[in-house]
C-alpha cells in the first residue's frame, strides 16, 4: 500500500528548506522539475549573500562583466544574445478559453493547443542546470493590494535581477504561508545542457513563446532571457493576468508611473500616469521641479506599473507593485533624468550598453562627447569615428539598467506603505507633433475614458516602421492588456459608475502632449521639469481653484492660468501647444472611429456616445 506522502519527503524532493510547507507550492515545484529535468533545484532567500554568490556565478559564466568597483560599486554588465534583446508582442499569447476574450489586438491559441505546444519544448528544458524558485510579492509585503507569484527559472540573470525588481525571497513565502494564493510563472530560457556541454554567455533558443493562461492565472515563458519576456512579475504578472485579475474582482492593474507632488504649503497629491514608450515615462516619474518652484517636491512612487484598488472611503488606492526599475538606458543624462543618474551610481545591472576602457558603462546620450574608444554592446571595439561612417550604436537602442527603487534619491517615503497612496489624477499622455493639446481635462469620467481609449503616440523607432505614424495604445496598454480591450474599456467605465453611485470622489481624468511640433518641426514646450506647471495647474483643478477655457475635448488652462515664474514663454508659444485645430481633429476622429471599429464586438455604447457628441459638436463648431 502507498504511504501517504509527508511534508518532509515532499520538501526533500524538491530541495525545499524546511520552513516551506506550503504543499500546492511544493508539488507543483515537483511537478515542473520531473518535466524540465534540471541537475538541481535553488529556493531563492532574497538575502544579499545570495544575490552577491549568483552574480559571481555570473561572472564566472561570462554573463556578467564585473564594473570598475571605484567607479561603479556593486554592479554588472551584461551583453545579451543579438537575437534577443526586447519584448517580444509578437510571440505573445492570450490563452484564453474563447477567442473572443482575447479580443482582436492579442495573439490566441486555445489553451489545450498551448498546452500540446509547449509541453514538448518544456519537456527537458532545464537538463544541465539549475532550476531557481522565486518567490516574490508584487507589492508591499502583506499590503492587501498586492498578490504573490513564484517563478520557476534556469537562469541565475533572472534570479539576481527579480531581487532587485520585486520583494523577493523569504519575506513572499512568509507571506505565502501553508495556504497563500500565487501565480506560478515557469520559465526557461530554452537551452539545455548535455553532460559536460559547455554553455554559452547568454543562453535562448530561436523559438520563443510567452504564455499567459488568463482563467488558470499562469504563466509560460520558454526561448527568451530578456527584460519582460523572462522577469514574469512585469509585464506578464504584473500587467496581463493582474489586469484579469483586476476586471474579476474590481480594481485596476495598469501601465502607469505613480507620482507624489508636494506644494510649499505642504498639501500632498498624488497622480498615475500612462504613456505609450518613448514618450519620457522615467524622467516625469523622478521629475526635478523647475526655477520658480521653490519649496515644490516630486517623489517617485513607481515608474511603470500601478496596481490600484478602492479603499474603504471609496477612493482609489494605488500601489508600485514592484520594487525597482528596469528603464531604457539610452537617452538618459544629467539633464534629462538627474535622480535617475544618481539612482545608477551603484549596485546596478546593466544590460546591452557599452564599455569603457576604465571598466565602466556608456550609451548614446549620456554624455555630449562620447569616449574616444569603447566595447559595443556585441562585444566589439566601437569609436566616434566608426559611429559616424557606419552608424554603429554603442548602446543596443533598448539597453536596459536594473536597479532598486531604494536607490532613488527621489523616492517617496510612502512608497512601501501597504496601504497605499490615495489618487488624485489619472493623466494620459502620448507623442503627438500636433492636434492634442500640451493638457485638457476631460469633463466626466466617460469623457476621461474616451481620451485614454483613443490615445495614440507617434512613432519614433524604425522598429515600428513608418516615423510619425500615429499608433493608437489605448491606456498605453494594447500589448499588455490581458483580455479583450473593448472588455477592458467596459470595466474602467462599470468602475467608475460604481465608484460614483456609492458617493466616492473620483480621481479627476487629464490628457497630455509635451510633443506639439512647430512649423519648423522644433518641439515648442520645453518639457521635464517644466511639466510641473501643468501638473500644478491640475491640482489646482482639483482644489476648485484654477480656471480654464472650456473647448471641444474638455478644459484647458489659458496662458494666465498657468504659473510661469522662471520661464519665458510667450502668448504665441502657448497657442503653438494649446490650440484646437478643428479640421485636424475633423481628421482625427475620423481615426476614431477605425479603432472603434476594429473593437466593434463589446465596444461599450457609452463611447461610441461620447464620439457622436464630439462630432456633433464639431461640425457645429465648423460651420458655426
Ligand atoms: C517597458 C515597456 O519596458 O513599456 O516598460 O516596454
Ligand atoms: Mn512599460
Amino acid at each position: 500500500m502507498n504511504q501517504p506522502e509527508t511534508l518532509i519527503t515532499l520538501q526533500a524532493a524538491v530541495n525545499a528548506p524546511n520552513h516551506v510547507r506550503h504543499v500546492r507550492l511544493l508539488r507543483w515545484v515537483r511537478e515542473i522539475a520531473s518535466l524540465t529535468q534540471p541537475e538541481r533545484i535553488h529556493w531563492c532567500d532574497g538575502s544579499a549573500a545570495e544575490y552577491d554568490l549568483l552574480c559571481a556565478e555570473l561572472v564566472r559564466a561570462g554573463t556578467f562583466r564585473k564594473l570598475n568597483e571605484a567607479k561603479r560599486p556593486n554592479s554588472y554588465l551584461a551583453w545579451s544574445d543579438p537575437s534577443d534583446v526586447a519584448r517580444v508582442e509578437d510571440r505573445t499569447f492570450i490563452c484564453s478559453e474563447r477567442q473572443e476574450d482575447a479580443g482582436p489586438t492579442n495573439n490566441w491559441m486555445a489553451p489545450h493547443e498551448m498546452r500540446a505546444t509547449l509541453t514538448p519544448l518544456f519537456t527537458g528544458a532545464m537538463r544541465g542546470r539549475t532550476m531557481y524558485v522565486v518567490p516574490f510579492s508584487m507589492g508591499p509585503l502583506g499590503s492587501p493590494i498586492a498578490h504573490i507569484g513564484v517563478e520557476l527559472s534556469d537562469s541565475p540573470y533572472v534570479a539576481v535581477n527579480m531581487r532587485l525588481m520585486t520583494r523577493m525571497g523569504r519575506g513572499a513565502l512568509d507571506v505565502l504561508g501553508e495556504a497563500g494564493e500565487f501565480v506560478p510563472c515557469v520559465h526557461s530560457v530554452g537551452a539545455p545542457l548535455a553532460p559536460g556541454q559547455k554553455d554559452v554567455p547568454w543562453p535562448c533558443n530561436k523559438t520563443k513563446y510567452i504564455v499567459h493562461y488568463p482563467e488558470t492565472r499562469e504563466i509560460w515563458s520558454f526561448g527568451s532571457g530578456y527584460g519582460g519576456n523572462a522577469l514574469l512579475g512585469k509585464k506578464c504578472f504584473a500587467l496581463r493576468i493582474a489586469s484579469v485579475m483586476g476586471r474579476r474582482d474590481g480594481w485596476l492593474a495598469e501601465h502607469m508611473l505613480i507620482l507624489g507632488v508636494t506644494r510649499p504649503d505642504g498639501r500632498k497629491y498624488h497622480v498615475a500616469a500612462a504613456f505609450p514608450s518613448a514618450c519620457g515615462k522615467t524622467n516625469f516619474a523622478m521629475l526635478i521641479p523647475p526655477r520658480g518652484f521653490e519649496g515644490w517636491k516630486v517623489t517617485t512612487i513607481g515608474d511603470d506599473i500601478a496596481w490600484i484598488k478602492p479603499g474603504a472611503d471609496g477612493r482609489l488606492y494605488a500601489i508600485n507593485p514592484e520594487a525597482g526599475y528596469f528603464g531604457v538606458a539610452p537617452g538618459t543624462n544629467e539633464q534629462t533624468n538627474p535622480n535617475c543618474m544618481a539612482a545608477l551610481k551603484r549596485d546596478v545591472i546593466f544590460t546591452n550598453v557599452a564599455l569603457t576602457d576604465d571598466g565602466d558603462v556608456w550609451w548614446e546620450g549620456m554624455t555630449k562627447e562620447p569616449p574616444a574608444h569603447l566595447i559595443d554592446w556585441q562585444g566589439k571595439d566601437w569609436t566616434p569615428e566608426l559611429a559616424k561612417a557606419t552608424g554603429a550604436k554603442a548602446a543596443h537602442p533598448n539597453a536596459r539598467f536594473t536597479v532598486a527603487a531604494t536607490n532613488n534619491p527621489a523616492l517617496d517615503p510612502a512608497w512601501d506603505d501597504p496601504a497605499g497612496v490615495p489618487i488624485d489624477a489619472f493623466i494620459f499622455g502620448g507623442r503627438r507633433s500636433s492636434t492634442v493639446p500640451l493638457v485638457t481635462e476631460a469633463r466626466d469620467w466617460v469623457e476621461g475614458v474616451y481620451m485614454a481609449a483613443t490615445m495614440g503616440s507617434e512613432t519614433t523607432a524604425a522598429a515600428f516602421g513608418q516615423q510619425g505614424v500615429v499608433r493608437r495604445d489605448p491606456f498605453a496598454m494594447l500589448p499588455f492588456a490581458g483580455y479583450n480591450m473593448a472588455d477592458y474599456f467596459g470595466h474602467w467605465l462599470a468602475l467608475g459608475e460604481r465608484l460614483a453611485t456609492s458617493g466616492a470622489t473620483l480621481p479627476r481624468i487629464f490628457q497630455v502632449n509635451w510633443f506639439r511640433k512647430d512649423a519648423e518641426g522644433r518641439f515648442v514646450w520645453p518639457g521635464f521639469g517644466e511639466n510641473l506647471r501643468v501638473l500644478a495647474w491640475m491640482l489646482e483643478r482639483i482644489d476648485g481653484t484654477a480656471a480654464g477655457e472650456e473647448h471641444l475635448i474638455g478644459v484647458s488652462p489659458r496662458h494666465a492660468d498657468l504659473r510661469w515664474d522662471g520661464l519665458e514663454f510667450s502668448e504665441a508659444q502657448f497657442a503653438a501647444v494649446i490650440s484646437i485645430d478643428h479640421d485636424a481633429w475633423q481628421a482625427e476622429l475620423k481615426l476614431h472611429d477605425d479603432l472603434f471599429e476594429q473593437f466593434a464586438q463589446g465596444l461599450p455604447a457609452a463611447l461610441t456616445a461620447t464620439k457622436a457628441r464630439l462630432a456633433a459638436q464639431l461640425a457645429a463648431r465648423l460651420a458655426g
